[in-house]
């Protein structure tokens, strides 16, 4: 008889093999009366296990409603973060704890506070992609999905600090025609697409729409013909009668956008370089074989210190209020 090889896909985690993951993590998530929510840049077989689907602003808003005990965030640590400050009472788990940000990253809460501090009369309007020490010395937080909806509900006076985004911050201002102090950060991910070869691209492809997220660069952004959150994104895709798509995000969304438009061709926006750094190597850290055994384990959890949770709240509420 033939010998079937099989193996996981993720080497780093010894499981026994004849488990089947799928039916593993279903039982658990009876078990733990959990709710598993997955952001659209995670792996597809993630998406598929997942209770609930979203970008960053729909995560929250099913955060804050959920009646589950625990939380399984598949997505990256602040997004547990945002869940863990909406529900302080509930457990929540996150597959791979260094699933980080370069925008979270990129900007420490002690130094955003000094540059804070050099503009006394400024609000601080921050991307929900910061830590929650970050939030804890916000005023309003806001998303890709609501940025410029929140900065056109304040009176027209109000001077405000964007962070950590450059890229969205500047798309804010040009949306909203205000001026904006910006903290000077970025996302690798949006940052790497070619505007080069997009429009080597736009060429081969002219019956083809350039879809991009506002977390692109200027440049990308000025080619395109829809900008949008990931849901927002998804949205257009189905609701447009063209058949064929540029998609300028991480390539993860491909998936809704190919289970909701079976007759639609999307073409991933192409790096830089020939590397595959359009897809968020933070994000991919989460693995089916870590998802598994965080619930299995019930760890890592998700932490943070009562005062600081306490203070993120405040503005994280906010925007939910605002949204
Ligand atoms: P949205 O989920 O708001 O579309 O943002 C995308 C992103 O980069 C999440 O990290
Ligand atoms: Fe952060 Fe960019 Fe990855 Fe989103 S795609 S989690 S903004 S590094």
């Amino acid at each position: 008889m033939e010998a079937v090889l099989k193996f996981r896909k993720d080497k780093s985690v010894s499981i026994d093999l004849s488990l089947n993951l799928e039916e593993e993590i279903r039982k658990l998530k009876k078990e733990l009366n959990a709710v598993i929510l997955a952001h659209y840049y995670q792996e597809s077989e993630i998406q598929d296990l997942a209770d609930f689907i979203g970008d960053s602003l729909q995560l929250s808003q099913q955060a804050s409603k959920t009646e589950a005990e625990v939380i399984v965030f598949a997505g990256v640590h602040f997004m547990a973060e945002t869940a863990k400050i909406l529900n302080p009472g509930k457990q929540v788990l996150l597959p791979d704890l260094n699933a980080g940000c370069s925008l979270a990253e990129g900007c420490p809460a002690e130094l955003l506070k000094k540059f804070r501090d050099k503009y006394p009369d400024h609000i601080l309007i921050s991307y929900i992609n910061c830590t929650a020490d970050v939030k804890a010395i916000s005023d309003i937080i806001c998303t890709s999905s609501n940025a410029v909806k929140i900065v056109n509900k304040l009176k027209p006076d109000q001077k405000i600090i964007f962070a950590p985004d450059k890229n969205l911050g500047k798309y804010v201002m040009k949306q909203t025609g205000r001026d904006m102090v910006l903290w000077q950060g970025s996302c690798i991910v949006h940052e790497t697409f070619s505007e080069r070869k997009i429009i080597r691209l736009k060429t081969e492809h002219p019956d083809a729409l350039l879809i991009s997220h506002p977390e692109c660069e200027e440049s990308v952004l000025a080619e395109s013909d829809f900008i949008g959150s990931t849901s927002g994104l998804l949205k257009y895709v189905t609701d447009s009668e063209n058949k064929k798509f540029i998609v300028a995000t991480e390539p993860g969304i491909i998936h809704q956008m190919l289970l909701k438009n079976k007759d639609k061709t999307f073409i991933p926006a192409p790096p830089e370089n020939n590397c595959s750094c359009n897809e968020c190597p933070y994000m991919k850290l989460n693995t089916l074989e870590k998802l598994y055994l965080c619930m299995r384990d019930r760890k890592p959890e998700l932490t943070i210190e009562k005062e600081i949770l306490e203070k993120a709240a405040i503005p994280l509420q906010r925007m939910l209020d605002m949204s």
